[in-house]
């Protein structure tokens, strides 16, 4: 199956002034994407910006898929501003996906990290230990769905605003590193910015957990042709868009 194809707008969500559900038909059959795998979407109205751009598979049926994201520059707000009707170009399903989990998991989103766990957590309902984290309790979204989808939810605002105060990978960290015994083959999973990342490896490097993150790049072509996206791993280079964006935390130079 082409991963190339045009989709129609079925819906646009604004949940708040900064974020965005936008809902997609794809036209002609696609392959069903798999929890952290992603897209690249452009509006066909307008060529600028020229590039297309990746966001997570938030969420999908057998005829929708759905994306939550942040309206942060110009093609993510081209995107929130689209109508029911309106044809967008995409690529997908692309890159590799959260390894199944084995019994109960641990989630850590930051900030719209969270788009790209809300597939996963929806997939294995009620055996996530979630910790969701943000600035302020303003850009925590959708928490009561995420709720009702954890085994336990735990929210986390650098302003003390709700929750939890202070970093979600301390608030983590603090709770599920009680004792080593504890971590051994516990699967975590996170995605958030690098600095999240790095900090929950900090924490957590060494103590025998599964962690998988997904990383965050600037994309060009989001296939593997250009390079633009490559990190450093601990023998290689990797491409975040071919070999990620989901990699196992021990395979990343942090
Ligand atoms: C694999 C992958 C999956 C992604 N999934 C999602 C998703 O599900 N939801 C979502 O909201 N975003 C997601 N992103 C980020 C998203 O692609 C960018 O927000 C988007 O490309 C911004 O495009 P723009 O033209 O609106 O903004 P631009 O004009 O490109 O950027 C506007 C501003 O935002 C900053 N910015 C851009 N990208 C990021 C970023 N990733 N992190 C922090 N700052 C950034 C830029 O530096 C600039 O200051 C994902 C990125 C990758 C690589
Ligand atoms: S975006 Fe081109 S190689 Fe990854």
């Amino acid at each position: 199956m082409s991963r190339f194809f045009k989709a129609e707008i079925t819906g646009v969500k604004l949940l708040n002034a900064d974020f965005c559900i936008l809902d997609i038909k794809p036209q002609g059959s696609h392959d069903t994407p798999l929890p952290g795998q992603f897209y690249m979407l452009q509006s066909i109205s307008c060529y600028d910006p020229l590039l297309k751009r990746p966001f997570s598979i938030f969420r999908s049926t057998d005829d929708t898929l759905s994306f939550l994201f942040r309206i942060r520059g110009k093609a993510t707000q081209i995107l929130s501003r689209l109508n029911t009707g309106d044809v967008i170009d995409v690529i997908g399903p692309l890159g590799s996906s959260y390894p199944e989990p084995e019994g109960d998991f641990v989630a850590v989103a930051g900030g719209v990290g969270v788009a790209s766990l809300y597939n996963l957590i929806e997939k294995y309902k009620g055996r996530a230990h979630f910790f969701y984290g943000a600035k302020t309790k303003e850009e925590l979204v959708l928490v009561d769905n995420i709720r009702s989808l954890s085994k336990e939810l735990t929210l986390v605002t650098q302003d003390c605003s709700c929750g939890v105060g202070g970093l979600v990978t301390d608030a983590c960290a603090d709770a599920i590193c009680v004792t080593d015994s504890m971590l051994k083959g516990l699967h975590v999973y996170a995605c958030g910015p690098n600095p999240m990342l790095k900090a929950l490896n900090t924490r957590l490097a060494g103590k025998g957990v599964n962690c998988y993150v997904s990383l965050e790049e600037n994309m060009a072509c989001g296939v593997g042709a250009c390079l633009g996206c490559v990190v450093k791993g601990i023998n290689e280079y990797k491409r975040v868009c071919k070999e990620g964006p989901v990699f196992s935390m021990d395979e990343i130079q942090w």
